[in-house]
């Protein structure tokens, strides 16, 4: 059940100081990507908790891929890739963000998403929430309705959530 793989999830996301760059703390995945049962655990809550109707999974390169395209075949749903920048051979609707030092932006191909398609958003992290923020406005740029969010951690602290419109959000794991 959920409780057992929320269990699991802390020691299985290891913690990187400092990377990719100084001051940063980076959750690094690979060890619960490694566990078959502590992953298909995480995939199984995300599905189980994800709205009624979904359409699409949408995930965010590159971990959100791993996370959305499970849970996308759980569901039923197509899967919807979010590319972060020029790698998309087109024609894109793109989505410029702001970082804290520089920016950055969202791609995806229009044509694979209909109008009012229910879009469940999937990322391994909220931290600022940009890239979800992003996402979200792409999305609906498109004609698609954001049915909710998930994320396997949320940094409480960056405030992320404020920044996804009152949308359903679910995550398996909060930080300070
Ligand atoms: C991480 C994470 C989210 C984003 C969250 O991706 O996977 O996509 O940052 O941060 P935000 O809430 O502040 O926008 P990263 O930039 O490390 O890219 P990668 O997954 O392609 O390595």
């Amino acid at each position: 059940g959920r409780a057992d793989v929320l269990a699991r999830i802390d020691e299985l996301v290891r913690l990187v100081p400092d990377y990719p760059q100084p001051g940063v703390l980076f959750r690094d995945i690979t060890p619960l990507l490694a566990d078959g049962p502590a992953f298909a655990g995480v995939v199984e809550a995300m599905a189980a908790a994800a709205p009624e109707g979904v359409d699409l999974v949408a995930g965010m390169e590159a971990r959100g891929f791993l996370l959305a395209a499970p849970v996308s075949v759980a569901l039923g749903a197509g899967l919807l890739p979010v590319r972060k920048a020029g790698k998309l051979p087109g024609p894109t609707a793109v989505e410029h963000y702001e970082l804290e030092y520089g920016h950055a932006s969202v791609e995806i191909h229009p044509f694979t998403v209909p109008e009012g398609a229910r879009v469940l958003v999937i990322d391994d992290v909220l931290a600022t929430g940009g890239t979800a923020a992003a996402t979200v406005a792409l999305l609906e740029r498109c004609g698609a309705e954001v049915v909710g969010l998930s994320f396997l951690v949320e940094l409480e602290g960056l405030d992320g959530r404020a920044r996804l419109g009152g949308l359903p959000v679910d995550v398996l794991v909060r930080v300070p």
